[in-house]
């Protein structure tokens, strides 16, 4: 029988969550996922944060709450509080009238609505995004309508370290007005930023050619456990003048990855260009999606509006980064201990939920199939998935894969 769908041809699969299907597949009983970036407790479970649960459970109590749709730009008070913790408590975007949130379906949506935004009203076509870098930037672009992606360089194989000349070299040489995807903190899939200093110079390019800086922000205080050290790059670009957007994702630093729980944030020379901005964003939401959900946005518009909250808040996001560096110290304890042929600095050099191991496709495809280790096959592991029960494990496969295979071509 014919079909108008006979046309139709499967698609790639999405390696993160291919990678997590056949991880909980797996009968095997050691089997360890370090695949998707999604936070585990040292049991190797999800977290709900207590206060998260806290809030949860006042809201589900409170007879005043409802059910009736959001505005189209979301729930103002997670929005403002949301671009305060971006921008910082004395932003003087945020004094002057420069700068406005809107809440969006967490950091994919807040991407996507900022591609609409820069590609269909400011007539943006051209974007570029590091290599490596997260795997969905570049859908999301082309299929918000730019037509010219573009890369640079960022990842150092020799060094296992950040490409900084080579970095700068393509941006360079990146013709004007073209957006650049920066990841605010803990670049995802490397975990390697560059330094303040580095930053400085990056933000001089980025003037210098008139490109128009995007931060990826899906990690501020779950890379350090500091909120205002992660927002760092972001602060700094705005203090020397430019516009920007800001994408917030919540799901990691709230553990609320299911609640699509987001904010766009725009820094603006002019206040007065503001409100026609917000028109326009309101018709590009009203034409994808009509308006956002509820759930996540207002448990954390009350946890960042209630002092008391917000520092039960901060706490669980140390409680995270703090397991996360204690793994990341212990891999490269294990490694070197054992005598892993290569060096292993890079782990603990590296900062939040990922590290970029250095290991190679063969590495990989032999810890899967013989030890069950679920692992990227750029080698990204997510060092949430390690655990104090897990690490020997780990440790021992990687150092009887390397020295099976080998490391000469490799890192
Ligand atoms: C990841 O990079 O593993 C996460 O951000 C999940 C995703 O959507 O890719």
């Amino acid at each position: 029988m014919t079909s108008r769908f006979s046309n139709v041809t499967t698609g790639p699969p999405i390696e993160v969550f291919a990678l997590n299907k056949a991880f909980l597949d797996d009968p095997n009983a050691q089997k360890v996922n370090l695949g998707v970036g999604a936070y585990r407790t040292d049991e190797c479970k999800p977290w709900v944060l207590p206060v998260v649960r806290k809030t949860e459970q006042s809201m589900a109590s409170n007879e005043s709450l409802n059910h009736e749709y959001l505005p189209v730009l979301g729930l103002d008070t997670f929005s403002t509080a949301a671009t305060r913790m971006l921008l910082g408590q004395d932003s003087k975007a945020i004094a002057e009238g420069r700068a406005f949130g809107i809440q969006t379906l967490s950091g994919t949506g807040s991407l996507r609505m900022a591609a609409e935004f820069l590609g269909r009203i400011l007539k943006y076509k051209t974007f570029y995004y590091s290599v490596p870098t997260w795997e969905n930037h570049n859908l999301i672009f082309v299929n918000a309508g730019f037509t010219e992606p573009r890369t640079y360089r960022y990842w150092k194989p020799e060094t296992r370290g950040l490409d900084f000349e080579g970095m700068i070299e393509d941006l360079r040489n990146a013709p004007e007005n073209s957006v650049i995807i920066l990841h605010a903190c803990a670049h995802n899939p490397t975990g390697v930023d560059p330094t303040p200093d580095q930053w400085k110079l990056i933000a001089d390019v980025v003037e210098e050619k008139k490109l128009f800086p995007l931060f990826d922000c899906a990690y501020q205080g779950f890379a350090s456990g500091d909120l205002e050290k992660d927002a760092f790059a972001v602060r700094y670009f705005v203090e020397r003048g430019f516009e920007l957007a800001g994408c917030q994702s919540f799901a990691k630093n709230f553990g609320l990855y299911n609640e699509r729980a987001g904010n766009l944030t725009v820094v603006v020379n002019d206040a007065s260009t503001i409100a026609p901005s917000k028109s326009q964003l309101t018709l590009l939401v009203r034409g994808m999606y009509s308006n956002p959900p509820n759930h996540g946005a207002r448990v954390i518009s009350t946890v960042l509006n209630t002092p008391e909250l917000c520092d039960e808040w901060k706490g669980c996001i140390k409680t995270m980064a703090e397991r996360i560096i204690a793994m990341r110290k212990g891999l490269r304890e294990r490694l070197e201990k054992l005598g892993t042929p290569g060096t292993w600095n890079h782990i603990t050099d590296q900062i939040g939920m990922f590290s970029y191991t250095g290991l190679q496709q063969k590495h990989v495809d032999m810890l899967v199939n013989d030890y069950h280790i679920y692992l990227l096959k750029s080698g990204r592991i997510n060092m949430c998935g390690l655990t104090s029960h897990n690490i020997d494990y780990v440790a021992n496969a990687i150092f009887e894969t390397v020295s099976k295979i080998g490391l000469e071509s490799s890192l």
